[in-house]
């Protein structure tokens, strides 16, 4: 039995496996992120922690033979936080945030070292955590002088699990410490952050051992062989390995919180000045790409929230297919955008509100504005050579169908429903505990599920979503120059 666990923004997912990745058993555990300013964006370790204990406890309760016959361990979790630890493991403020734009200085200063986007492959986002270390620097020196490690958010959670400083390849690629290409810690992208090699984990490959589950742990949740903990991978890696999306032209399209247009790639091609992440893939010797939005269904959250309304019902009120783009406008910029514009600052707007209009133009309008930004990402990414043969839909946006036929139209790209229900980043830590067990490869593990439907783009609208992307284009100027 294998168990996946991904470390989401907004909670703990569990999955229990056998080898051939059939779930016996699931949890899920809540937790929230506190915005103590504008632009923070943090939450406590020790709720990370928390909710691994419950979801356990209740996978235990549930499938208690299984669980007892344990042997790896994948962790999966959001990318770029910064959990600051002493010598002696306290944290020692919350962990910064994925989301968290304080470092807008920083990571400006940092991207315009020489050299220091051919190392990473990346512009240096304010969301990465190269920045973050040295805002804390900057503004909370005391803190900053403490810092014997820093790890990201799976990496703490593997910590508490096994007492072991060791991160993925995957992940590590989104902190601006790392040289993408070479898949290792470089000293010169380290000593522009003002960090030091020791200060960072160990480095494994997703699929490799990362860590062997404490004694303790083992006596108090009954187990009596060694469970092996891979090393795992960041959220959008592991949901490609969930989905089966390892090589060129394997992608998907995801709408949570963030919206992520990604896809597999067997050579690394970065192109920074695009915007477009370039990051080592959890399998050796490959690399994704991806455009990251910031605000997909927080976009519709945001609606719902100030709608007084659940998102689901400002779903359900829309209908079944999309029929034509709609004359009202939506930027998602609520909390700055990453791919293309690299723009903290820039906020959200509606334009062309009109009196007749109501709620479901509203949401009918957010929808269409997260897909003209996937669509700015899905442009930026075939300027690297991307190609999508497959593109699979996931996340929590993609229950609308309005929402995916809307995707399909303003991407021009036919988009698969792959068949099963669990297929996310819980599943990708679950097949990389399977390698990591098993010794099997990612490519005989990380299979494709069946396409259960396959969503077309409506020739006859295309033209016309064509041109309102046109419109929805020239307005981030317009919107940069008002604001
Ligand atoms: C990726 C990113 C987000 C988080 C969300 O660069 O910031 O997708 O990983 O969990």
């Amino acid at each position: 039995m294998y168990l996946g666990l991904d470390l989401g923004t907004s909670g703990l997912r569990a999955i229990l496996t056998d080898e051939t990745g059939s779930v016996q058993a699931e949890a899920e555990a809540a937790f929230s992120a506190t915005h103590p300013h504008p632009g923070w964006s943090e939450q406590d370790p020790a709720d990370w922690i928390a909710a691994c204990k419950a979801t356990v406890a209740e996978i235990r309760t549930k499938d208690p033979a299984a669980f007892a016959r344990l042997k790896g361990i994948g962790l999966s979790g959001h990318m770029h936080g910064a959990t600051l630890i002493d010598a002696a493991d306290t944290v020692l403020r919350p962990c910064i945030l994925w989301n968290d734009t304080r470092s807008i200085t920083q990571a400006a200063a940092l991207d315009a070292a020489p050299g220091l986007r051919e190392i990473t492959g990346n512009i240096v986002f304010p969301g990465f955590t190269a920045p973050k270390l040295l805002w804390v620097r900057d503004t909370e020196p005391d803190v900053f002088e403490k810092v014997a490690k820093v790890l990201l958010p799976k990496d703490y959670l593997r910590l508490w699990l096994t007492g072991e400083y060791i991160s993925d390849l995957s992940d590590s690629a989104g902190t601006a410490w790392l040289d993408v290409g070479k898949r290792d810690w470089s000293d010169t992208a380290l000593g522009e952050g003002a960090m030091r090699r020791d200060q960072m984990p160990d480095l494994v490959e997703g699929a490799q051992p990362g860590g062997m589950l404490r004694a303790d742990l083992m006596s108090d949740w009954g187990l009596s062989e060694p469970v092996v903990v891979a090393g795992g991978a960041g959220d959008n890696a592991a949901a490609a390995c969930g989905i089966g999306a390892l090589g060129e032209g394997t992608g998907f399209v995801s709408l949570g919180t963030s919206g992520v247009l990604m896809t597999g790639r067997d050579r690394y091609a970065p192109d920074p000045g695009s915007a477009v992440h370039s990051f080592c893939h959890a399998v050796p010797d490959r690399w994704y790409q991806m455009g990251v939005i910031l605000a997909a269904t927080d976009s519709l959250n945001w609606l719902a929230r100030n709608l007084r309304e659940e998102p689901a019902d400002l779903s359900s009120a829309l209908p079944e297919k999309a029929t034509g783009p709609s004359r009202l406008t939506f930027l998602p910029y609520l909390s700055g955008e990453r791919t293309p514009h690299n723009d903290s600052a820039i906020r959200g707007a509606f334009i062309g509100l009109d009196v007749a209009m109501d709620r479901a133009d509203l949401t009918q309008a957010v929808m269409e504005g997260v897909g003209f930004a996937l669509r700015d990402s899905l442009k930026a990414l075939a300027g690297t050579g991307a190609r999508f043969d497959t593109l699979f839909a996931v996340g929590g946006g993609a229950r609308s169908r309005f929402w995916l036929t809307t995707l399909a139209n303003t991407l021009n790209l036919p988009l698969s429903l792959p068949a099963g229900s669990e297929l996310g980043a819980a599943m990708g830590a679950a097949r990389l505990a399977i390698c990591a067990h098993t010794g099997a490869t990612p490519e005989e593990v990380m299979t494709q599920p069946k396409a259960a439907t396959i969503i077309e783009p409506n020739d006859t609208l295309v033209e016309a979503y064509d041109a309102a992307y046109d419109r929805y284009s020239a307005l981030y100027p317009a919107l940069k120059n008002a604001g």
